[in-house]
């Protein structure tokens, strides 16, 4: 007599189990607590959660399994982050996980983390602020985004009065762009060697119009202005989706923020020879962080590089706020 293996048939329940199963550990829990609105390697999950890093593969396993966790290869390492909602009770799992604090430790080593990716960025720059033009025309120097971004630019129609806000500008090259369309015109970065580089430029080039400041664009408060630029500098901020809500903040109501990226890609030398922090980013992502930190997504332009890389050019307007009326609804303008 044979004996048959026993047949595994699919049981619609097994999604379900597997939800409950991952959502039953607390720990698991503030894993996805602190999800919500970055992506962490499992290095940095060990270290935020103090745990050894096998032990949270092994949670990462299970909330993957669940469907609550999708990965995304950054070069080595992968990343991960919360997964699009599948069903009713993983949608309530998440509203109520956000409804909670994060341990106050878990936040401070979130911190940590956060410090940590912004340190490696910081020192690239300020040791390669000698080479800088050869290190960006490695992937994708302003030649070839420029006309591109000015058609952008151009077709928004600001009034003559209005202000602009670049973030990283770099040796600075885009300024005179700038400072020929706007007023007023303010240029942050958080590296004084590059901030160097932009002042000789706008120094050899006369614009007069254009104020340059040392600060950092995720910490520093600055006032807002009617059209925010960044150019190829979301990659190498610590933590991009929550960038979102501060470029929000810099850019005025009914004001624009213009954003030239890399699309994403698997190049994982850039993090060695030109500090990128995150290789490029999927065009939805940042769709999705722009619209949760109240912008809307607008125009955009994709080019293609002969290297290989593919840039993302990309409109977000911040709508006006209306009045509170008298049945006090606050609204946006369409
Ligand atoms: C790759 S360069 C881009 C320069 C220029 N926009 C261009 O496209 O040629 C990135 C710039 O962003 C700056 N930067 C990085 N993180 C920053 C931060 N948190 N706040 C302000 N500037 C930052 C760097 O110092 C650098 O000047």
């Amino acid at each position: 007599m044979t004996l048959r293996a026993p047949q595994l048939d699919f049981d619609p329940c097994d999604e379900l189990a597997a939800l409950c199963k991952a959502g039953g550990d607390a720990l698991r829990l503030n894993v996805l607590r602190a999800l919500s609105n970055d992506s962490f390697g499992v290095l940095e999950l060990a270290q935020i959660f103090a745990i050894g890093q096998s032990g949270m593969s092994h949670h990462l396993k299970v909330l993957a399994q669940a469907g609550l966790v999708a990965t995304r290869r950054e070069g080595n390492a992968i990343f991960y982050r919360r997964a699009l909602p599948g069903g009713r009770l993983h949608a309530a799992l998440l509203d109520d996980i956000d409804e909670l604090p994060l341990p106050g430790e878990v936040q401070a080593r979130i911190a940590t983390v956060h410090q940590q990716r912004a340190t490696v960025s910081r020192d690239f720059f300020a040791r390669m602020a000698a080479s800088f033009q050869a290190q960006q025309d490695l992937i994708a120097g302003l030649p070839q985004y420029r006309d591109s971004l000015l058609a952008l630019l151009d077709a928004l129609q600001f009034t003559p009065d209005a202000s602009a806000l670049e973030i990283g500008p770099g040796d600075g090259a885009f300024l005179p762009e700038l400072a020929r369309r706007f007023t007023r015109v303010t240029a942050l970065d958080n590296s004084p060697a590059m901030l160097e580089l932009a002042s000789q430029r706008c120094a050899a080039e006369g614009l007069a119009n254009v104020e340059l400041k040392l600060a950092d664009a995720l910490q520093d408060e600055q006032p807002p202005a009617d059209c925010v630029v960044l150019n190829m500098v979301l990659h190498h901020l610590a933590t991009p989706a929550e960038a979102f809500r501060q470029l929000a903040r810099l850019v005025a109501p009914g004001g624009s923020l213009l954003l030239s990226e890399l699309c994403s890609h698997d190049q994982s030398w850039a993090r060695e020879a030109c500090g990128d922090l995150w290789l490029g980013f999927e065009q939805d992502d940042l769709a999705r962080w722009a619209t949760a930190a109240g912008l809307v997504p607008g125009e955009s332009l994709y080019i293609g590089l002969k290297n290989g890389f593919q840039i993302q050019l990309r409109h977000f307007a911040k709508p006006i706020m209306r009045p509170a009326t008298r049945y006090g609804t606050q609204g946006t303008h369409p």
